[in-house]
């Protein structure tokens, strides 16, 4: 697991991982760069990417019930993430997993990891 939350997409290099017309809205698509995990959402027309491992006990997040808006709730303990941030928002997860920042460029999703060095 990367070691960070919230990136500055400034310091980031984006990669092309599909293709916007492969996740309508109201979808998620779940990836691996680098062996890491991740889950992208298509919130009505915006795109969020965070970590697809909870916090708390490593489970798979990404299959979790989004509430409110923009947080989804891990399917194994119940806990709740901002998928906007990443940000740990109840118990039993205190830690805050991985947001990456997300744009698109000509017609083709990209998700922002940090630059080496
Ligand atoms: S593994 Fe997600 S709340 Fe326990």
């Amino acid at each position: 697991m990367l070691n960070y939350t919230q990136l500055d997409p400034e310091k980031c290099e984006f990669i092309p991982v599909a293709s916007v017309d492969d996740l309508p809205n109201g979808e998620r698509m779940f990836i691996e760069i680098d062996g890491d995990p991740i889950v992208i959402f298509n919130i009505a027309g915006q795109y969020f990417a965070i970590a697809d491992l909870c916090s708390h006990d490593d489970g798979p997040l990404g299959d979790g019930e989004l509430e409110n808006g923009y947080e989804i709730s891990c399917p194994r303990h119940g806990a709740h993430f901002d998928i906007r941030t990443g940000k740990a928002l109840s118990l039993p997860a205190v830690e805050d997993i991985p947001a990456y920042p997300v744009r698109v460029t000509g017609g083709e999703i990209e998700i922002g990891l940090p630059v080496a060095g």
